[in-house]
């Protein structure tokens, strides 16, 4: 019989690459989606006819009990949350709920319906915030610097809390950004590359951002949910860092991402003080021995070839 898994926040970055990947494997996949006045599925409208959407929210733990008594998955993976780091400080209370709270609903939602589910839960390099160590791997001690951050430090504890305490395989993934033609536009890769190509095709002539000086360790979603899955075909539950190992800056993406296209960004970068943070993480960069020594798990694109193929993918769509 095929295996069974669910997918909170299928119609997100990740839930999309997860749902193909799992298909591929030849699983059944579940997708849980969330009530909205308009259709959200833009991401998997090509999958969309292969995978079953179910109603529910991380807000409501009778929702999600429910989908795992009717729908009885062996793996759940919890990609759902409010995921966009300056959304946070406007909402924390919502972020709080959704990203902190919503992994304890999850999580004691497959307690009463079924402890032997295995469990993944979407942790994050932004835990690492003001950094205690360089690169960060799994014993770097956590220093949150959003709303987002420390509700991300809550969900990665209560899922060791609840494999410690009720003997689950709930592992937790600590997952250094990672980026796609299918990225959000407010996340800065995105916005980059969507901006490149309106300026490219003369529908825009300039991009306004914030820290230019911030450096992340870029990677391709498409590699990252490859690791998530490894995840839970372990014998043993556990926590893994999964990152490329390199880092560059917001401003050296700009430089890739205008040259792709044959264009100089100092022309066209203008600084906009809205986009600041009230609290910045300055520094990322992961190391993902571990992830690479016990799951073999290794990424396949490196930074230049990620961002030219977003830019590349955003110029299409615009000609489109
Ligand atoms: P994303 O594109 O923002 O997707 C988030 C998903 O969560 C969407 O499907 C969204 O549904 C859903 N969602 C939000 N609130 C919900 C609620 N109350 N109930 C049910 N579903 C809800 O995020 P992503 O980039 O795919 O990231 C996936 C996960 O990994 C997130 O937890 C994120 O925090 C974490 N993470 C991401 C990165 C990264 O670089 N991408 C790195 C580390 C960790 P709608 O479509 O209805 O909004
Ligand atoms: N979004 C955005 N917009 N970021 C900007 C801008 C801008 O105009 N200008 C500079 N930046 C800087 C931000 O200050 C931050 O330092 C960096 O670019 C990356 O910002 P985002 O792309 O919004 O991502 P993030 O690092 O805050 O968060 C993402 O990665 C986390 C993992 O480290 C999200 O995907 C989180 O959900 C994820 O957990």
């Amino acid at each position: 019989m095929a295996k069974k898994a669910l997918i909170l926040g299928i119609t997100g970055q990740d839930g999309s690459y997860l749902a193909e990947l799992l298909l591929d494997q030849g699983y059944e996949v579940i997708g849980m989606v969330r009530r909205s006045s308009t259709v959200t599925f833009e991401r998997i409208a090509h999958i969309q006819d292969r995978v079953t959407l179910v109603s529910g929210d991380l807000l409501d733990e009778v929702s999600l009990i429910n989908i795992l008594r009717e729908h009885k998955p062996s793996e759940v993976y919890n990609l759902a949350a409010q995921s966009f780091v300056q959304a946070s400080w406007a909402q924390p209370v919502l972020t709080g709920e959704t990203t902190a709270m919503g992994v304890t609903r999850v999580l004691d939602a497959i307690r009463t319906a079924d402890p032997d589910i295995r469990f993944y839960q979407a942790s994050s390099s932004e835990m690492f915030g003001k950094v205690q160590a360089v690169p960060q791997d799994e014993d770097t001690p956590f220093y949150p610097r959003s709303p987002y951050g420390v509700a991300k430090v809550y969900g990665h504890w209560i899922t060791v809390n609840y494999r410690e305490s009720y003997d689950l395989h709930a592992s937790s993934g600590i997952l250094f950004n990672h980026e796609s033609p299918r990225r959000g536009l407010e996340f800065v890769t995105r916005k980059v590359t969507n901006g490149v190509a309106k300026i490219k095709l003369g529908l825009a002539s300039e991009i306004r951002l914030g820290n230019l000086d911030a450096q992340r360790d870029w990677g391709f979603a498409g590699d990252y949910v490859r690791a998530m899955w490894l995840m839970l075909q372990q014998d043993l539950p556990d926590d893994f860092v999964v990152a490329t190992g390199e880092t560059h800056s917001v401003r050296e993406l700009c430089e890739v991402a205008f040259n792709a296209v044959g264009l100089n960004w100092e022309e066209h970068v203008v600084i906009d003080p809205a986009f600041m943070r009230p609290a910045e993480v300055d520094l990322l960069v992961g190391d993902p021995s571990k992830a690479e020594r016990v799951l073999g798990w290794h990424r396949d694109v490196d930074f230049p070839t990620l961002i030219e193929s977003m830019v590349l993918a955003d110029l299409k769509i615009l000609q489109k």
